[in-house]
């Protein structure tokens, strides 16, 4: 029997990028507030993170990023005349958003030091747990949803739980990449990982995706890493030094990335979000079918 852990309940949203690839969209409004059909990207990870146990969600925001805490706050006239027009259904989009037993923390980070610094923000509020950190805009579409999948190898093996995706090797410069062992199909032990290595350089090209359970001892770690790649606190070097004292895990999770954070992947996630939507999948399928027609046709 493996022993009783503790179920994770807290959820760390860094939010507080500048997200320059979705310029001039994101100049006044976040990246993590762009739609996906009719959901914003941070409504995904929200309800992920609560189907996976979490009851504290805590953003790290920035500048321009009051609409995150608009979208998760209560719209009393919005709510009167939706009521007064009696559409119901509108409503209780509304209300489902959070369920009332869920708590919103927002802690600002002063300046967009990185995202290694944007975690280190939610010490206060995490405390001496392991806690979870999900980057929004990287939509995973599953079955059981990805953090969920993570929570269960944590409370077989507990340490830390990294969700890995392999990747083209010349892509291995976007993210960070691990060295592993590996233990079973889906789980590997870390042995090394680097932030964004040149393809030739690169110990694999399995790279970590923006899910992460984290032991509350990377905190002690990302305060002494100083800056790494691109002149950032980077959390894979934070993860980096943990890997001295504590098991760190990289899980194959199941399920379908889509990096919402390029434009490309955004209108993969737009397109197939949109043909699997119950009431406008038909529909959808038939514009495109006919755009598609037209434009083999010229
Ligand atoms: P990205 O590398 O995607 O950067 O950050 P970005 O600024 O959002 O977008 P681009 O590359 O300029 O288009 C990964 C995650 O870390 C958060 C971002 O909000 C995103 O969720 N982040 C990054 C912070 O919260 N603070 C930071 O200082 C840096």
């Amino acid at each position: 029997m493996p022993p009783q852990r503790k179920p994770i309940r807290t959820a760390v949203f860094p939010v507080a990028g500048r997200g320059t690839r979705f310029l001039p969209a994101t100049k006044a409004s976040p990246k993590e507030m762009l739609p996906i059909v009719d959901k914003p990207l941070i409504q995904y990870a929200a309800e992920e993170a609560l189907a996976a146990g979490a009851t504290q969600l805590v953003f790290i925001t920035g500048s321009s990023k009051r609409a995150i805490e608009d979208h998760f706050d209560s719209a009393p006239e919005l709510e009167a005349a939706l009521e007064a027009q009696g559409k119901q259904e509108l409503l209780e989009s509304l209300h489902s958003i959070v369920p009332a037993s869920a708590t919103c923390i927002y802690i600002r980070q002063p300046a967009p030091l990185g995202l290694g610094h944007a975690v280190l923000c939610a010490r206060p509020v995490v405390g001496d747990e392991p806690f979870f950190v999900h980057l929004a805009d990287d939509l995973i579409d599953a079955q059981v949803p990805c953090l969920k999948q993570m929570a269960g190898v944590y409370a077989e093996l507990g340490g830390s739980v990294l969700g890995v995706q392999t990747v083209d090797r010349k892509d291995t410069d976007k993210y960070g990449i691990v060295a592993a062992e590996r233990m079973t199909d889906r789980l590997s032990r870390i042995q090394k990982i680097v932030e964004k290595p040149k393809p030739d350089v690169a110990p694999s090209n399995l790279a970590v995706v923006g899910r992460y359970l984290l032991s509350p001892r990377v905190f002690d770690k990302l305060e002494k890493v100083g800056r790494g790649a691109g002149g950032e606190i980077q959390l894979t070097d934070g993860i980096a030094a943990l890997l001295a004292d504590e098991a760190v895990y990289a899980y194959a999770f199941e399920g379908k990335r889509y990096d919402c954070g390029s434009k490309l992947g955004y209108l993969e996630a737009t397109v197939e979000y949109g043909l699997k939507h119950p009431q406008l999948g038909d529909a959808f399928a038939g514009i495109l079918a006919r755009l598609l027609a037209d434009r083999l046709r010229r």
